[in-house]
Formats: structure tokens, sequence, C-alpha cells
């Protein structure tokens, strides 16, 4: 597959040679698109080194700052000066519907302390390593199923919506303990309110048939709680006032919508990457006890959450010898933290050996990903059990012909082929 990075061309450099040039040339296009699925587009490489602060033209129109260095992006994630609520004018959504919805139904992720420091605390104690390393059976279980039921009607088979998809999604459903007879639904729901080319009613609307799912089963729980987390949040939440019916449905959607689509896509890319390099297939296979160092190695390298921490300054901040003004956006490019050299040596280089794990691929500061524990435990999960059921898994069709998703919030890929 070739490097495209179609939306930013060659001039990227040349057209912004300083950030006062911004006054002259309209800034180049971004998002720019990965040429190969499991490296960061291949430009970040240039403005890291030569630009790393750069100003940008987003699909909505609106001007941006992309951030490329580890240490500037780590940095500004835990800026207090630095806000994630989506209001502010120049937040630097991707889409229309994203700013719009976001701004409209308020998901703490696009929020500010103290309103975020409020939900947050809600659900920290559900994300404990205690709690996650309780559902262990249980994903165990569906995991060999999955497999199993992959088994029994192929090869071939699609991995992404015959495993990775279902995988996570009963994963983020089963621990809000929302019925997961309906996986399609919330796939779509997904996978339209991440969509950059979704308008805002697409959106609205997506996310409403979501919030009126959960509403109903709000009444449930308010008649008959359960054991679960969504009738905790019900009984310890709503029902003493602490937050609004709005409040928690907005909660519980933006933790599944946050929880499914990034699990998705480690689970598939991680799988293709593990395919394309046999060597470091044979090494997991071989010492299973790795698996927990190859997932770390697999969410740094692949980094699918890229542009997912959108910022806004609330005051004038240096960044890079570039002043980032007050009410300017900012997209903090996890990607091109995690692809830099000075802080991981040959960063395209598959290894599961790095001493340094400070991947930034969950984010940082207070947004920092709540569901990690989790997610690292879903995949070590979901790609042990592959492997270990599956020893011939390959690629069904030649790699070039796979299609990657590049317009949305995270980034995939539409579907897997594979045989065993
Ligand atoms: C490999 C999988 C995952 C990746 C790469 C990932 C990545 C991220 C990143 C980068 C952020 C921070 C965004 C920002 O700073 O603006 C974040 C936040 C968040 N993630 Fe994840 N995530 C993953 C899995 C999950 C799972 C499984 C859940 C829940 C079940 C989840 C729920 C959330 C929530 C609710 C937030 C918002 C936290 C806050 O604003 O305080 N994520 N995630």
């Amino acid at each position: 597959m070739t490097e495209t990075d179609a939306a930013g061309g060659d001039s990227i450099s040349a057209v912004i040679s300083t950030a006062a040039d911004t006054t002259r040339a309209e800034p180049p296009a971004f998002p720019l698109q990965r040429g190969c699925p499991f490296f960061p587009p291949t430009r970040y490489e240039t403005l890291r080194e030569t630009e790393p602060v750069a100003r940008v033209t987003l699909p909505t129109g609106r001007h941006a700052w992309i951030i490329t260095r580890y240490e500037d992006v780590r940095a500004l994630l835990a800026d207090p000066r630095v806000s994630a609520d989506a209001r502010h004018p120049d937040f630097p959504a991707m889409g229309v519907g994203e700013r719009e919805a976001a701004a409209r139904n308020r998901p703490f992720i696009r929020t500010d302390p103290p309103d975020h420091t409020r939900h947050r605390r809600m659900l920290q104690a559900e994300f404990t390593v205690r709690r996650v390393t309780n559902m262990v059976p249980t994903l165990t279980a569906y995991a060999e199923e999955l497999v199993d039921e992959m088994h029994a009607a192929g090869p071939p088979s699609d991995l992404v919506s015959a495993y990775a998809n279902r995988m996570s999604t009963a994963t983020v459903l089963n621990l809000m303990g929302v019925p997961t007879d309906d996986l399609e639904f919330f796939r779509d729901v997904t996978r339209i309110s991440g969509g950059r080319q979704s308008s805002a009613q697409e959106v609205q609307a997506a996310l409403g048939g979501m919030f009126a799912k959960f509403d109903a089963l709000i009444d449930r729980r308010l008649r008959e709680p359960g054991e679960d987390l969504f009738s905790r949040l019900v009984v310890n939440h709503l029902a003493t006032g602490a937050v609004t019916r709005q409040e928690l449905l907005s909660t519980v959607g933006i933790t599944i919508v946050a929880g499914r689509e990034t699990t998705t896509s480690m689970i598939a890319l991680g799988t293709l990457m593990l395919l394309e390099r046999p060597d470091r297939l044979a090494e997991l296979r071989e010492r299973p006890e790795m698996l927990g160092e190859a997932v770390e190695e697999l969410l740094r390298m692949l980094s699918v959450a890229d542009s997912i921490p959108l910022r806004v300054a609330t005051a004038d901040l240096e960044v890079g010898g570039v002043t980032i003004r007050a009410g300017e956006g900012m997209i903090l490019l996890l990607a091109g933290a995690n692809h830099d050299p000075t802080v991981f040596p040959n960063p395209t280089e598959l290894d599961f050996h790095r001493p340094d794990r400070h991947h930034l691929a969950f984010g940082f500061g207070i947004h920092q990903c709540i569901g990690q524990n989790l997610a690292r435990t879903e995949l070590e999960i979901a790609l042990g059990t592959l492997i270990r059921w599956t020893p011939t898994l390959r690629l069904a069709v030649p790699f070039d012909e796979l299609e990657l998703r590049h317009d949305a919030a995270t980034f995939g890929i539409e579907a897997l082929p594979v045989a065993w």
C-alpha cells in the first residue's frame, strides 16, 4: 500500500513556513490519511522535525494546530490551561455533526472540571483492576464461543464482523449491564456518531436512538435494580439527584461509544499486523506470557485514537516556539507522539521488548482513558484466544486490497477477510 496523505499533498511545509504565514495562505487540509494501516501518515514525520506545531484547515473550514512531538503532546494533555469543552467556538471537531452533538449532549470526554470530575467519579470505581479481573472468565468464554462459531461457519470469515466487533461490543455492554442482543445497533450508532462525513442531524438521530433505548432501561432499572453498573448508576446517582437523566444517558452513551470502536479497531488491526509479522507471531506462540507486552506495543504502534484528543487553549501558550492564542483549537496527535523516535527508537519496528512503556495510546492527564484496564485485558483475551485456537490463520485477500477506514474518529479497517 502506498502513502497517499491525500488531504495534505506536498505543500504542508511549503505553505506554512512559519506560524505567521497563516495570514497569507489557507493552511493545508487535515486529517491526513495513513498510507499503511500500521503507521501514522508519513507527513507527521516531516512535521515533527520541521514544524512540530503546524496550522491546518479542518473539514469544517475551521483552523486548528496539530502537534506531533511526544513531549509537547504529553505536556498539553496535562496542562490545566487547555480545555476539552466542545462548546468553544473554535473547538476543532473534524465533522460538523461531531461538534454539534458534543456541544449539545456534553459527553464528559468533552467537558472540563468540575463537570468532568463529577461524571468521571461516577464511573471510576467500576474500572478498577479487580473489577476487570472478575470479568476475565466471561470474556474468555465469549472469545472462545466466537472462535468456535467462526470455525463452524468458515473459512473464509470477516474478522471485523465475526469477531472484533462482536467481542468489543459485547464486552462494553456486559460491563454496563445493557442487554447484548442487538450488537449491530450499537455498531451503527458508533459509526454514525464518530463518522466525519455524518451531518449534525444524522449524529443526533443515531445518538437519539441509543438514548431512547437507555431511557427505557432506566425506567426498568428504577423499578427493578440489578447487580450491574447501569443499575448502580441509576440507583446511586440518578435516584439521589446527583445527576440528571440526560447526564446519565450521555455518560453511559460515551462509555459505550468510546469503548467499542477503539477495541474493534485494535483487535482487527492487531491481528493483521501479527499476520504481516510472522516472526513476531511465532514469538507470541512460543511465549504466550509475552501477550501483555505485545498488546502494549501494538497499542503504541497502531495508535488508533490518534486524533481523538481535541482541545482549545484558554490562555496564550508557547509550544515548540509557536504561540497558540487563547481560543484556538489544537489536535494532540497520539500517533505522532507514539512514533516520536526520540522516545521510541525505530518507531515502526514492532518490538515487544521496548523498555519504555509510557506510550500515549490512551491519552494522558485528566481525560486519560478510563477503560484502559478493561481494554488491555480484552485485547489480551481476544488476540490470545484467536492465536491459540486458529494456528493456521492467514489473510484471505491480498494486503493491498484491504479497505481502510479514514473517515472515522478512530482509525480502522472496514473488513478483514481471513482463512485458516
Ligand atoms: C484500545 C482501546 C482504547 C483506546 C485506544 C482508547 C483511547 C482513549 C483515549 C486516547 C482517550 C482520551 C481522549 C482525550 O484525551 O480526549 C480515551 C478516553 C475515554 N475512554 Fe478510551 N480507549 C480505549 C478503550 C476504551 C474502553 C474499553 C472504554 C470503556 C469501556 C473506554 C472509555 C473511555 C471513556 C469514557 C473516555 C473519556 C474519559 C474522560 O474524558 O475522562 N475506552 N480513550
